[in-house]
């Protein structure tokens, strides 16, 4: 059984990382930890998990956290999180990091977009990106995975297999996303007050968001090319999930037939990317860790729809997806 510690276990994709442990057959919660003043029980925490869970979250004690765990959720904010993960490899522990703090590799852009020094930059080239799909090969044997952020994660699986092809354009792809309000983490802001999200929806970050760059580094490693993108987040009154509606110009004309036999080559063996020849719906992702995917044409462009569940496989899921391959087990154990 493999014994899994949770760092920041007050947070939604701590308990979201949890509900999936709990029914996991090869793997466990043995140890949670978040700041003195939010400890308790964990059942009380989350009502949800009432009854399920028999586990105090406690003040991090790094000695007994290598003695109860073989990995670590860290379920941290970004500029947290690299105060944590350089303990936690030194002690022994195999670590998903659910921040941003070791997805970029250039981390004179990490400083540009997140306004603070990185403290732990020998350890940025250790992390593999976690996202299977993709980087399988490079997750096997690592000890750190810098787990994708649910935006690029969404935005990248739904238009990689146009950008390996270069069938799309490298400087002109349009990233419209909306995600529900469980993105923004539990520590309430006003923008996500009821009172000012209910009925409204909203854009942010523009031309500014902090995954632009993440999503342009990917799609650059796919391409084997320098790929930009024009990314603009907006959020909209739903707890959970996420949808892009991507628009680029093609390189040459291009049929449905093609596109549709393009995305069953790249995802018809992935157990998490389902292709519903339809535009994907929020509905049908929601809870899950499955990632919808349809690109079709229209007015000479290519438009792809992308929609996951942003705390799943935006987050908790593809975090145990990726523990899962650390460990040598069937990448969808406890997911399905
Ligand atoms: N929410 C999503 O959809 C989503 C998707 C993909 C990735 N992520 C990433 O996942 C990570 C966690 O996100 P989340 O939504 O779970 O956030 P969250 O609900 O705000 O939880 C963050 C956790 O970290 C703790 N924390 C905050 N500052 C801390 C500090 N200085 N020292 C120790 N603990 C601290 C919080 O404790 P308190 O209870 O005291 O605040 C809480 O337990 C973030 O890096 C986020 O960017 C989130």
């Amino acid at each position: 059984m493999i014994r899994v510690a949770i760092i920041g276990a007050t947070g939604y994709t701590a308990s979201e990382s949890l509900a999936i442990l709990l029914r996991h057959t090869d793997a466990e919660a043995t140890y949670l930890t978040a700041l003195p003043e939010e400890c308790g029980p964990m059942a009380e925490i989350f009502g949800v998990l009432r009854d399920r869970i028999d586990l105090d979250v406690v003040p991090l004690d790094l000695a007994r956290a290598a003695e109860l765990a073989d990995v670590v959720l860290c379920c941290l904010p970004h500029k947290v999180s690299m105060g944590f993960v350089p303990q936690l490899l030194e002690a022994g522990l195999k670590v998903v990091d659910y921040s941003a703090d070791y997805r970029l590799r250039d981390v004179a852009v990490y400083e540009a977009y997140y306004k603070v020094e990185h403290t732990d930059r020998d350890n940025i080239a250790r992390a593999a990106f976690g996202l299977p799909e993709l980087f399988r090969e490079s997750i096997v044997g690592k000890d750190l995975v810098a787990n994708p952020g649910c935006y690029p994660t969404c935005a990248v699986l739904g238009l990689a297999p146009l950008v390996r092809e270069g069938l799309i354009g490298s400087d002109d792809i349009v990233v419209n996303m909306v995600s529900g309000a469980s993105g923004a983490g539990r520590r309430p802001g006003l923008a996500f007050h009821f009172p000012e999200m209910n009925e409204n929806y909203f854009a942010y970050a523009v031309g500014t968001h902090r995954h632009m760059p993440e999503i342009e580094q990917v799609l650059s490693d796919v391409a084997g090319r320098p790929v930009t993108v024009l990314f603009q987040p907006h959020v909209a009154p739903f707890t959970r999930g996420m949808l892009a509606t991507v628009y680029a110009n093609p390189t040459r004309s291009v049929s449905q037939a093609e596109l549709d036999d393009l995305y069953t080559e790249a995802y018809g063996d992935e157990v998490f990317v389902r292709l519903p020849g339809r535009p994907p719906q929020i509905t049908a992702i929601a809870g899950t860790n499955y990632c919808d995917v349809w690109a079709t044409t229209a007015k000479g462009k290519v438009i792809v729809f992308s929609a996951l569940d942003n705390l799943v496989k935006g987050a908790a899921g593809q975090a145990i997806q990726n523990m899962n391959l650390l460990f040598g087990l069937d990448e969808a154990t406890g997911l399905l």
